[in-house]
């Protein structure tokens, strides 16, 4: 369903992406992990054509998206719902508005069918149809989340999704219900998802198949089973704070320590900002 092959990208003469490439099967849900910096938003870009690339093919559905123009691009975007790193809503748009954005953008819009459009996707995503009239800020960080899916999803019905670390900042419990809602997302409508983020839980508990991204290059491509196998030093590097945080988890369980008294693990496995 969607190929990058061979993909080399820079911004003013300096490389952020060099010869990258995975395969995502239809129905499939592929994770991008990596540190910060690394190029995972980047990927998102491309596929979207927001940016192009040196060289290579990104082929979606077969066509190569690196050589349509501009208005067959226009048409490709609308099978592809963009979930925006953070969830990005408008502020100053109710919840109705940012779901129906997309719709009411064209010509010809019918109201009737937007409103009702809307509140279908409001339900899809575990959403109560009456909060169409609230604004973002008047809403939890998990339903924002939510409502920032409904509106990847209203779009024109879309094959892809795209989600660009959608359970950042949420609390644990927060982000575990975003992260069903990705699973049934892929599980029920079949939709063929990259979801970019730096948590290995949410990669574990979502991916198919996983690329981990360090400077630019893919540096794992497989399954989620055997990135903890892979021999390579910088995805043990990757790991570590992941794997010192469970090490100490266990020393916990088995020595009876209150986590409470026991030394803190690292707050997040992979925080942004752990690569220049
Ligand atoms: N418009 C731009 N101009 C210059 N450099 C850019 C631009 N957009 C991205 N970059 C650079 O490209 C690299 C990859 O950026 P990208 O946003 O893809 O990283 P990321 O892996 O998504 O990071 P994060 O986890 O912080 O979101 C970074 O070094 C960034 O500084
Ligand atoms: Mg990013």
């Amino acid at each position: 369903m969607i190929e990058f092959r061979d993909i080399i990208y820079s911004i003013d003469g300096r490389r952020i992406l060099s010869d990258v490439s995975f395969v995502v099967g239809e129905g499939e849900t592929r994770v991008i992990l990596g540190p910060s910096g690394s190029g995972k938003s980047t990927i998102l870009r491309l596929l979207l054509g927001l940016v192009r690339p040196d060289s290579g093919a990104i082929l979606v559905g077969g066509e190569d998206l690196t050589r349509v123009n501009e208005e067959r691009m226009r048409q490709v975007r609308q099978m592809i719902g963009m979930v925006f790193q953070q969830g990005a809503l408008f502020d100053s748009m109710t919840v109705a508005e940012n779901v129906g954005f997309s719709l009411l953008e064209h010509e010809h819009t019918d109201e009737d069918e937007v409103e009702r459009r809307v509140r279908e996707t409001l339900r899809q995503v575990g959403l109560a149809e009456d909060l169409v009239d609230r604004m973002p800020d008047e809403l939890s960080g998990g339903m924002q989340r939510r409502v920032a899916i409904a509106r990847a999803l209203a779009a024109r019905d879309p094959r892809i999704l795209l989600y660009d670390e959608p359970t950042t900042g949420l609390d644990p419990q927060a982000a575990q219900r975003i992260t069903d809602l990705i699973l049934h997302l892929r599980d029920a409508y079949g939709k063929t998802s990259l979801m970019v983020t730096h948590d290995i839980a949410d990669a574990y508990k979502v991916g198919n198949c996983m690329t981990l991204l360090h400077e630019g290059r893919v540096v794992f491509d497989g399954d989620p089973g055997d990135l903890d196998r892979a021999e390579s030093p910088v995805v043990n590097e990757f790991l570590a704070p992941f794997r010192s945080a469970v090490a100490l988890a266990a020393q916990r369980i088995s020595t009876g320590v209150p986590a409470s008294r026991a030394p803190r693990p690292p707050s997040a496995p992979f925080s942004p900002g752990g690569t220049p």
